[in-house]
């Protein structure tokens, strides 16, 4: 699909996002949008490259993408100086390749915080009181009256709950389990994190004016120390060398036997592996997933344990946060595009 044929600038987005905004934008800045509608949901880099051609100003990508030095190259030799990707984490992309090709990259921070963080709690609801595992007893007809025993699960009140990685989306989800579910707080990250601290402390004080019991929060000096005390552990670090497998087989049985993990950030943080094994083991271990080692696929078994929530990939999924991802994504190319001044003939 291509609007304003005649734009200054070519700019290819590999796939169709929500909104019109970000459209509007790119043609304001006298951009030719070209808008790829193949039904393929994960493009190769031959297609990407086929779509970049000979010449081509920016590009907005996606995480499912692998842009380093074989798609830089190729929209570098066409011309291009701007990528933008439609994500906040961008692990599939090659920072140094990109910049050796002098070509800028940009991210969508900021506009898909709340969204991560209630999706992230959704899945700690659904795993903590075993939503799922219901709505399929049901759907199957297999519920024939009311017992004390049925699905019982784990009440969060009072709980505690730990963060690894207290970033814009980690620190919104304690502050989720803080005020909705007056939960204690215990974070690991490499840096302080003072927003986290300060509103947990003021709503422990505020609790203490109801006559409520507060709520007490923590800096763990390591990712054990965490595991070690949390009911609920969710996981918000980026994806780098130093987070592959942050959860491994080790780390996950320093786990109580009944707490629950939560993984909204990237699939290679948890060895998958070892987290169905030790969902196996453990059954009143949970976990609520959104992302997957090999994703789309999840490692075998993880599909067939009743003790696991599975969604896919979608934690960013309202229609606010797509349509400001894609706005914002624009504005990185646009933005850049614009600072290159075309040579205008005087004699045109
Ligand atoms: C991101 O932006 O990094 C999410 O994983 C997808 O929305």
């Amino acid at each position: 699909k291509v609007v304003n044929p005649d734009g200054r600038f070519r700019v290819i987005s590999t796939k169709p996002m929500p909104g019109d905004r970000w459209v509007d934008l790119l043609v304001k800045a006298d951009c030719r949008v070209e808008i790829c509608t193949a039904s393929k949901t994960i493009l190769s880099n031959a297609d990407i490259i086929k779509l970049i051609g000979d010449k081509c100003d920016g590009v907005i990508g996606q995480l499912t993408e692998d842009w380093g030095e074989e798609l830089f190259g190729a929209l570098d030799k066409a011309g291009g100086h701007a990528f933008s990707n439609m994500a906040v984490g961008y692990n599939n992309v090659d920072v140094p390749a990109a910049t050796k090709h002098r070509i800028s990259v940009g991210n969508t921070p900021g506009v898909l915080t709340e969204t991560t963080a209630e999706l992230a709690s959704a899945l700690t609801l659904a795993a903590a009181r075993r939503v799922v595992e219901a709505d399929v007893f049901m759907r199957a007809g297999k519920y024939d009256g009311w017992l004390p025993t049925m699905f019982v699960g784990n009440l969060l009140k009072g709980q505690t709950v730990g963060i690894i990685g207290a970033g814009r989306i980690g620190t919104a989800y304690a502050r989720m389990m803080v005020e909705g579910h007056k939960m204690n707080v215990i974070y690991y990250d490499l840096y302080q994190s003072k927003r986290l601290e300060s509103f947990v402390s003021a709503y422990g004080d505020f609790l203490k004016t109801q006559g409520e019991e507060p709520v007490h929060w923590r800096r763990a000096a390591s990712v054990e120390d965490v595991l070690k005390v949390a009911h609920v552990v969710s996981l918000h670090p980026v994806l780098d060398k130093t987070t592959f497998h942050l959860m491994n087989r080790d780390r996950l049985n320093l786990m109580k036997k009944d707490a629950i993990l939560i993984n909204a950030s990237r699939g290679p943080v948890v060895d998958e592996v070892a987290l169905v094994e030790h969902l196996r083991a453990n059954p009143m271990f949970r976990a609520g997933l959104d992302v997957f080692e090999d994703e789309p696929k999840m490692k075998p078994g993880l599909k067939d344990l009743p003790n696991v929530v599975v969604v896919p990939h979608i934690a960013s999924a309202s229609q606010w946060t797509r349509a400001g991802m894609a706005t914002l994504a624009a504005c990185n190319v646009a933005g850049k595009l614009l600072r290159y001044p075309v040579w205008h003939n005087p004699n045109d």
